[in-house]
């Protein structure tokens, strides 16, 4: 892969595209993980004396109102604070504003541009990589850099449409998380995956692809329940995915002895705060009850597994993480791999924000990805185009 350190960007306009869609809560951002994240690319283009023009994409646009509620500008001063110097933002993704700003750029100059979905309000034109859109932001810059790992599985304007017209090569970010996903290509074994989250049916391409390259497969969280009742068990009122329980039933049969499901739930009858839970057994969750995390048995169980592994990779929480109640079993997990320091991968937004939640644990991990859907797409095994053109 073609990265930063292997252009020649003295002087020259630079164009990066970073991942600046993070979180936002009446107006205030609540992680700005993927901003700092973006630093070292930028810093490192600082320093070589180069106009810098940064584009993101900001949430999805739909409606008018989608506009305000995604406006990139909020992004500004939190980098200027960072970077310790001016960032400009122009209100526009194009036209004749952006262009006469780039046109009187001088060296050290920083420019973040709107939102590039603001483009997609008439036209879908960011997201469906419209030709002419991506050409013209490529003929913005002399160079372009992709840093948005979290954007990596998407072929949008802002990456692929600029990648195709213009040279380009990955930023540091894009380099830290392909370097770690790919050593996941020859991991040392045993090399275990832990797989929670609500549905089977995100994770049917990763399970297909992962289930001959790893050693075991620990499976917690709400798709846990369509693979227990696949094998018959009564699973009361937890999230079943009827439509894949043929799938698990399949891949069961196939790999009975890779795949280790949980053997107790701490249950309640819905999600809240509030209730009181149970802790049952295999097979003993009432009807009008849901298992909402792994209990302690199956902690135990799967910490057995870990134990001896050289190589994990973690994608999605073990219970109802967003609930007090159902977020021991994940932070119990997440414990014990940074304790035994054992190499870790963790992606996708909600195992992420558990590791957030224990910054002393957080500094044992081996690496937190900044892309859910695309450490995803990366582990199901996908061509990604914005990837493929950078090498
Ligand atoms: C993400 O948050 O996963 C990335 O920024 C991509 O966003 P998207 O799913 O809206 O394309």
């Amino acid at each position: 892969m073609k990265t930063i350190k292997d252009l020649d960007i003295k002087n020259k306009t630079v164009i990066i595209r970073c991942d600046f869609n993070v979180p936002i809560k009446n107006g205030k951002i609540l992680d700005d993980t993927r901003i700092k994240e973006s630093l070292k690319t930028i810093e490192y283009a600082l320093a070589q004396d180069s106009k810098i023009i940064l584009l993101s994409h900001l949430g999805r646009i739909k409606t008018e109102q989608d506009l305000a509620l995604n406006d990139l500008a909020i992004v500004a001063p939190v980098l200027e604070k960072m970077l310790h110097t001016k960032v400009h933002f122009l209100n526009a993704t194009r036209g004749p504003i952006v262009e006469n700003f780039v046109h009187n750029m001088k060296v050290k100059d920083i420019v973040l541009l709107q939102n590039t979905r603001y483009e997609d309000l008439k036209g879908n034109k960011e997201s469906s990589n419209d030709q002419e859109l991506g050409k013209y932001w490529a003929s913005l810059g002399d160079v372009f850099i992709n840093d948005a790992f979290g954007t990596i599985h998407r072929s949008h304007a802002s990456n692929v449409g600029i990648e195709t017209n213009l040279e380009s090569a990955a930023g540091f970010l894009v380099e830290k998380e392909i370097n770690a996903l790919s050593s996941l290509d020859k991991p040392q074994h045993p090399y275990l995956v832990i797989l929670g989250g609500a549905k089977v049916s995100d994770k049917i391409g990763v399970i297909n692809n992962l289930i001959t390259k790893a050693d075991y497969i620990l499976i917690g969280g709400g798709m846990a329940f369509t693979f227990l009742k696949a094998k018959s068990y009564e699973v009361g009122n937890s999230l079943v995915d009827e439509s894949h329980l043929e799938y698990c039933k399949d891949i069961l049969n196939q790999y009975s002895d890779k795949i280790i499901l949980p053997v107790d739930f701490i249950c309640a009858p819905t999600i809240s705060n509030d209730n009181s839970v149970t802790i049952k057994g295999l097979g003993e969750i009432a009807s009008d009850e849901m298992g909402l995390d792994i209990g302690p048995q199956t902690i135990n169980l799967f910490s057995q597994y870990l134990a001896s592994a050289k190589t994990v990779v973690w994608n999605g929480p073990m219970g109802a993480y967003e609930y007090k109640p159902f977020q021991e079993g994940t932070n119990c997990l997440l414990s014990f791999l940074a304790e035994h320091n054992i190499k870790t991968i963790i992606g996708g937004g909600d195992t992420v924000a558990a590791v957030k939640n224990k910054p002393s644990l957080a500094q044992n991990i081996y690496h937190i990805s900044t892309g859910g859907g695309a450490t995803l797409e990366y582990l199901e095994g996908k061509d990604l185009e914005a990837l493929k053109l950078l090498n």
